[in-house]
């Protein structure tokens, strides 16, 4: 679907016109439409929506002028709009000033919205929707296309994200996984460099390849590089990219097994990021780090009871090979703050269940030493439409990881807690330089949902993506 902004009347006729309902004002409807609607019994709720057949209107409500409710009424409409076979749509904001944002936000959610996964369909939905034209007044015409192209560009890689998380294990293995990485690196201007086994051995990454062993598909580590030339900082994402995770000899049961091709979501997230912002120029070097893992089962697969030895030379007891992620980001963790140095260093994993326990299945879990990296994170989340939650340290659970015989154990010892045990596991791969550089981004619960919440479909949402970039765009606020 193309976004078009234009001058409210070159809208052209043919199509549907939607019509947002704010707060349920009645009073900017035209005197038909506003019986129409009372008739029907259309009360403007919240993402309600009203087509109005003879009209060729679709009325929907948004409960109150917050951006994030704006993008979810989108996409309601979008859907109705699908539905009724319509090629073309126009939005006009009635009776209102509207900003830009609520422009992007209205055109964030329509993309957002109007995304299907339907790649393995063999029969595909023919209901497409061509074109949405947004109405803007004439003077602002031009500034407004530029806005809302900048909320296109993050809502295309949001979709991008989702197409490679929701595609199955087999089509994305580690090698695959980084062609298509490739991919991005040669239509985008980025550095890259993929190592493969041998080379992770020659980087004495022991625990990314003990997860690794068992599997058919080969391991990678990718990394790819952002590098404008007017960078005033620069970043390093470290994105978890297990192809599949079926807990190894710590076998998953067949019920939580299934929905595990993503745990590639993190690795999905980082090279969203990186497209996204150099899509947009934003003066920042931004590295995407990904470890491309399968967690299988085998005769040389890793076992509980080994110990593994990372990259920075520490030693790690396995007591649950389950616990794969942090092995994997572990190692890469290292290797990121050794070969980039970057004045941020955030990593994204659909780590744990606990996370999900502890916040639901629509927020991310912030986690790290930096309390005001973590607030500005939470910031540009809310800005941006994602659930975000800051889940403490504390000294009593970083206990719970010592181990009898290595370093760290790959476990906690207790029961509870599973999402801040996990990070703090991490922490043993973060030098001390680092510590308020590094942000934990915990998106087990958001990253795939199977049931549609919002814009968001059933499968993959794209999670870590929009409020990244808003984040790194808060970070050139603070520069000027
Ligand atoms: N990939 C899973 C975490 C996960 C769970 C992601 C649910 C998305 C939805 C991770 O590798 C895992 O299995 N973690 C274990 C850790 C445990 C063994 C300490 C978990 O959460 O159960
Ligand atoms: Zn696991
Ligand atoms: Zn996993």
């Amino acid at each position: 679907m193309k976004i078009e902004i234009v001058e409210s009347s070159q809208i052209p006729e043919g199509g549907c016109t939607v019509i947002p309902v704010f707060e349920k004002d009645f009073s900017i409807l035209s005197e038909p439409l506003a019986k129409a609607a009372q008739l029907s019994g259309f009360k403007g709720e919240q993402d309600e929506t009203l087509f109005l057949v003879e009209s060729a209107v679709i009325l929907v409500g948004v409960e109150s002028i917050l951006h994030d409710l704006l993008r979810s009424a989108a996409a309601a409409a979008i859907k109705v709009l699908k539905s009724a076979g319509f090629k073309n749509a126009g939005t006009v904001f009635e009776d209102k000033t509207p900003s830009f944002s609520l422009f992007q936000a209205f055109a964030q959610g329509a993309l957002l919205g109007d995304y299907a996964f339907d790649f393995y369909l063999s029969q595909k939905s023919d209901h497409n929707l061509e074109t949405l034209y947004i109405g803007a007044q004439d003077s602002i015409v031009m500034q407004a296309r530029r806005e809302v192209e900048k909320a296109v560009t993050i809502a295309e890689s949001v979709n991008f994200v989702r197409d490679i998380i929701n595609k199955t294990p087999d089509d994305i293995t580690p090698a695959k996984l980084a062609a298509l990485a490739l991919e991005v690196a040669e239509s985008n201007g980025l550095e890259s460099v993929i190592m493969d086994e041998q080379q992770l051995e020659e980087q004495n990454m022991g625990a990314f390849l003990a997860v690794s062993r068992a599997s058919a598909h080969a391991p990678r580590l990718i990394h790819l590089a952002y590098k404008p030339e007017n960078a005033k900082t620069k970043v390093a994402l470290v994105g978890k990219g297990l192809t599949y995770d079926s807990g190894g000899l710590s076998l998953k049961s067949s019920e939580w097994m299934v929905t595990m091709k993503s745990d590639k979501s993190g690795a999905s997230a980082v090279l969203g990021i990186i497209k996204a912002v150099s899509e947009l120029g934003l003066p920042i070097e931004v590295h995407a780090i990904i470890g491309a893992s399968e967690n299988m089962i085998g005769g040389n697969a890793y076992k509980p009871d080994d110990v593994l030895v990372a990259k920075n030379g520490k030693t790690i007891e396995v007591r649950n090979t389950d616990a794969e992620g942090r092995l994997v980001l572990a190692d890469c963790l290292c290797y990121a703050q050794e070969v980039v140095q970057p004045d941020y260093l955030l990593d994204y994993a659909t780590l744990t269940g606990a996370c999900v326990v502890a916040l639901g299945q629509y927020t991310t879990g912030l986690m790290g030493h930096n309390d005001s990296l973590k607030i500005a994170m939470q910031e540009a989340s809310e800005r941006s439409g994602e659930l975000t939650g800051i889940l403490p340290f504390n000294r009593y659970l970083k206990k719970l990881i010592k181990s009898e015989v290595a370093d760290v154990c790959n476990i906690g010892s207790a029961r509870y807690g599973g999402a801040i045990t996990a990070a703090l596991f991490l922490d043993h791969f973060i030098e001390e330089d680092y510590k308020h550089k590094w942000l934990h981004l915990d998106i087990a619960g958001p990253a795939y949902v199977e049931k549609s919440w919002g814009y968001n479909p059933h499968g993959a949402s794209g999670a870590g993506v929009r409020m990244s970039v808003a984040w790194l765009e808060s970070l050139l606020d603070e520069e000027s």
